[in-house]
This record gives structure tokens, sequence and C-alpha cells, in this order.
């Protein structure tokens, strides 16, 4: 579940008096909630920026560039039923998620590139969501590639588009149409810009045809 406190969102604290990445825990009602900074995540900032995004409590969830795992522990937070499987390559992060889904047991990490999704069916199933946040410039294929290996028919896909890893010197609104082109197998369900929390960032929410 996810309160809205004030200028805040906030997550029901999965493991009550842990903080993750140095957020606020605040006590509401006999809960425990962590607030979820939109400075650290793209999810919390689309959110923040209006859109619009029912998780169910059961999803099971391919989370591309997890990284440490902020944005995944609140994702952990909310799917409380399900599972999340966060996969990346870059071996130091990993290893924070590694002892994140110590304590989470709904956090399943996969060491992998998200370039190559057959490295991983063997672990990650049909999925209900797919997040990608990878900051690379090949991202429209790699999401490509995993929502038709992954996403169920009618799942969801929230990416993060960051314009200046695909071309640092065109204007970010081409490069958004251009990504939006390369999409396929999905239609867009919405789209909002990150500013102010993230400069030349576009947040797509998507479904599976
Ligand atoms: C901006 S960080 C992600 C932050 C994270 N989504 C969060 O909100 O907590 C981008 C991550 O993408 C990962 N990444 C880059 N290329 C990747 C690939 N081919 N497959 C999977 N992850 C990748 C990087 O290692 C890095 O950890």
């Amino acid at each position: 579940m996810i309160l809205r406190m004030g200028r805040n969102i906030a997550t029901e604290n999965l493991v009550p008096g842990r903080a993750v990445y140095g957020e606020r825990l605040v006590r509401k009602k006999g809960r425990e909630y962590r607030v979820w900074d939109p400075k650290r995540s793209k999810v919390a900032a689309a959110l923040m920026k209006g859109m619009k995004l029912d998780f169910g409590e059961d999803w099971l969830v391919l989370y591309l560039g997890v990284a440490s795992g902020t944005t995944a522990s609140h994702l952990s937070d909310i799917i409380r039923r399900g599972a999340i499987f966060g996969v990346d390559p870059a071996p130091r992060v990993f290893r924070e998620f590694v002892l994140l889904s110590g304590e989470r047991k709904n956090l399943v990490p996969v060491y992998g590139d998200a370039n190559h999704p057959e490295g991983y069916a063997g672990i990650v199933p049909r999925v209900d969501f797919i997040v990608q946040d990878v900051a690379q410039p090949n991202q429209a294929q790699i999401l490509n590639k995993n929502v038709s290996a992954f996403l169920k028919k009618g799942g969801l896909a929230f990416v993060a588009v960051k314009a200046r890893s695909i071309d640092v010197t065109a204007n970010p609104r081409k490069v958004f149409e251009q990504f939006k082109k390369e999409l396929e197998g999905v239609e867009i369900v919405q789209e909002k810009r990150l500013e102010p929390f993230e400069k030349d960032h576009l947040a797509l929410l998507l479904r599976k045809k």
C-alpha cells in the first residue's frame, strides 16, 4: 500500500525498524512507513508526477537494473505476497542487493545482463510487471526482448528513459519520440516527464498487447 503524507509518499515497511537507504521511517496508527524519495527512485518520481499504477499484492515482477535495490525495496513493501526478480550485472551494487534480499524474502537476486534474457530464463517466470531503469543506449531493444520473453499478455511495464544515455547531444524530446517508435508489442498507457526530480527523463507505462 502507498500512503500519501502531505507532499511525500511512503510504503508500509515490510521489515519494521529497518531503513534501506537512509530514508525516513514514520509511524502512523500503529504501522511503520518508509518515505519513498522521488530523487532516488524514478518510480516514486513518476507516481509523484501523477502516474497511476495499481500494484497487485501478489504480482511477479522482473526488475531490470535493480542496482542495490532502492526502488525494489519499496516494491517489496507493496508486493507482499509476490516476488521481485532483480537483474543487474554490476558486482558492487549486486552484492548489496543480495544482502537486502536476505532480510526481504520477496526479493530474488539475478546476476545477469538484461541484453541476454536467455541467461536468466531458467530462473525468471512469466511476470505481471517489468520495471526497467538501465540507462543504456539500447534501452528500447533491451525492453523489447524482455517484454517478449517474460511479460504476460495484458501485463504492464514501467520504463525510465534517460535521454542522455541514448544521445547526449540530441534534443531529449526527439530522443523520447524515437524511443517510442522502437517499442514492439506494447501500447503506451501513460507517460510523465520526471522533472524536477530527474532531468531529461521520461517515464512510460506500457501494456503488452
Ligand atoms: C540508475 S541505476 C538503477 C537504480 C535502481 N533502478 C533504483 O531505482 O534503485 C542503473 C542500473 O542499471 C544497471 N545496468 C546497466 N546495464 C544493464 C544491463 N545490461 N542489464 C541489467 N542492468 C544493467 C547498472 O548496473 C545500474 O545498477
